[in-house]
């Protein structure tokens, strides 16, 4: 991120600043000093506390206090003005994000916004200003009923998406491993910090167009010559209505529109503009907060993610002990063998779902009797594997190949030598790098060095089912 000439120069393109200033001033008593006015124009640009103390190289503290002891303070004051009412019973300015939603209602933002991507298109005020209707937009409903544990990743989650601002996160992980549960669980349990909340999913491969048109035309602030408009100048009046109102928005099944055939994290032809949404709603500042779930790590995600960052990426494992409840509700027998049936599958509760099935068909229910048969059953998971496998390039699939082939974890080197097809070993650390993107890598250390493997299941699929 890059310092403006004056900090947050931004601001003035969307708001009414002078007059601003100008009431503010009457409302503390006295003139706004420049670092008051700069703070403020940080958070009308949409930068968290934080983020504006990165952006001025001082204490994340200091910003807060500042904008606590006076900024806020004095907007109150403003807005009970305007009310003409006392100040504690006007509206309150409870965090940083209600600053740019108050002072829009108080009339202070541009109604005609610049540099939209597309030039000269305009966003009426009312459709900026306006909630939609019934707050929540679902175009598919996952079925969370039953749903078990996860609290520390849902704990984990929540805080990335509340308390940390986080303004993507992504989870990743293999199919069926629970990643749309996951979502759903956590958005039901954030929903109500947010003013409204659109779930999508790609699954379908929705054109961009078309999907945004709905999202926007869903928030109330389609613009009316939106038909005119390329996919760019859509997402700028979504990222312009992010600004303002704090949505939750996600994005399930987001591989849909990723290629296969190459390494990860490349979109398919046609379907590049969701590249640029995607960069986009991480980069530029907003309130909001996207949950996208995939079963790779995206290439965006891995560019300006991290500990600190507002952009996040989380991989979800299966569900270990806690499968043992999916067991209980298939209602198997012999919980004493419930443990090596776990790690079997590697707690992934569809491939276990799946399997239960099987087990009360052939075996009653029996477990032991299940893997007595000494031999790890796939079924309908094979399918799920098979759609996950097809997408790799060819190099990926002779790499895990090669893993598979092996019997216990192996080094880059050994994958190196082993390897039949030319090829140098930065390109072979690419490679395995887009592997594990793809969540099919185990990764662990022996002796200090890094050692890859496969689960259980993809690697009896890679062995026996994968040239099918
Ligand atoms: N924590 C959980 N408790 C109980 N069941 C779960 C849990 N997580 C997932 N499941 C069940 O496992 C199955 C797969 O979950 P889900 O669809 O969320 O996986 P996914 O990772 O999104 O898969 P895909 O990659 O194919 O989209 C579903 O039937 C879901 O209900
Ligand atoms: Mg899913």
């Amino acid at each position: 991120m890059t310092v403006a000439a004056e900090s947050f120069a931004r601001a003035a393109q969307d708001w009414h600043l002078k007059p601003l200033y100008h009431d503010l001033g009457i409302a503390k008593g006295s003139e706004l000093t420049e670092t008051e006015k700069k703070y403020l124009r940080g958070l009308l640009c949409g930068y968290s506390p934080s983020e504006i103390a990165q952006q001025c190289y001082v204490g994340a503290d200091t910003v807060r206090q500042c904008l606590s002891k006076s900024v806020y303070r004095v907007i109150e004051n403003l807005i009970a003005n305007q009310l003409h009412e006392q100040a504690s019973q006007a509206a309150q300015v409870k965090d940083w994000r209600w600053v740019p939603r108050l002072l829009e209602q108080a009339g202070y933002r541009v109604q005609e916004l610049a540099q939209t991507g597309d030039a000269g298109q305009t966003l009426s005020r009312n459709s900026v200003a306006s909630l939609p209707q019934g707050h929540e937009s679902w175009d598919s409903q996952p079925d969370i009923s039953v749903f078990y544990n996860r609290t520390s990743e849902l704990a984990l989650l929540k805080q990335w998406a509340l308390t940390d601002s986080c303004r993507t996160i992504v989870l990743y992980g293999l199919g069926g491993v629970g990643k749309t549960a996951l979502a759903a669980k956590l958005v039901y349990e954030i929903k109500e910090e947010f003013e409204c909340l659109v779930w999508r999913s790609l699954r379908n491969q929705p054109d961009i167009q078309a999907l945004l048109t709905n999202i926007l035309e869903f928030l109330n602030c389609l613009p009316s010559n939106s038909s005119q408009l390329t996919s760019s100048g859509l997402v700028s009046h979504l990222i312009q209505y992010l600004q303002v109102h704090r949505c939750l928005l996600v994005f399930d099944d987001v591989q849909a529109i990723l290629s296969g055939g190459e390494l990860s994290g490349k979109y398919q032809e046609g379907f590049e503009g969701y590249g640029e949404l995607l960069r986009r709603l991480e980069e530029e500042p907003h309130q909001s907060c996207i949950i996208l779930t995939s079963w790779e790590k995206l290439r965006e995600a891995s560019r300006i993610s991290g500990p600190d960052m507002p952009v996040r990426s989380y991989r979800v494992e299966g569900l270990g002990d806690e499968s043992k409840s999916i067991l209980t509700h298939e209602k198997l027998s012999d919980e004493n063998c419930w443990d090596e049936l776990i790690s079997a599958y590697s707690g992934n509760p569809l491939a276990l779902r799946i399997i239960a099935a099987t087990i009360h068909e052939l075996f009653d229910g029996s477990v032991a009797e299940f893997l007595s048969q000494n031999t790890l059953f796939l079924g309908d998971f094979k399918y799920l594997l098979h759609q996950q496998f097809k997408r790799l390039s060819p190099m990926e699939q002779e790499v895990i190949m090669v893993i598979s082939q092996h019997n216990a974890s192996i080094t880059l080197s050994d994958i190196f030598e082993s390897i039949t097809t030319e090829i140098r070993k930065s390109e072979l650390m690419a490679v395995v790098n887009s592997l594990s993107r793809r969540s099919l890598l185990e990764q662990a250390k022996r002796d200090n060095v890094t050692v890859y493997s496969l689960q259980p299941t993809v690697e009896k699929y890679v062995k026996y089912h994968s040239r099918q």
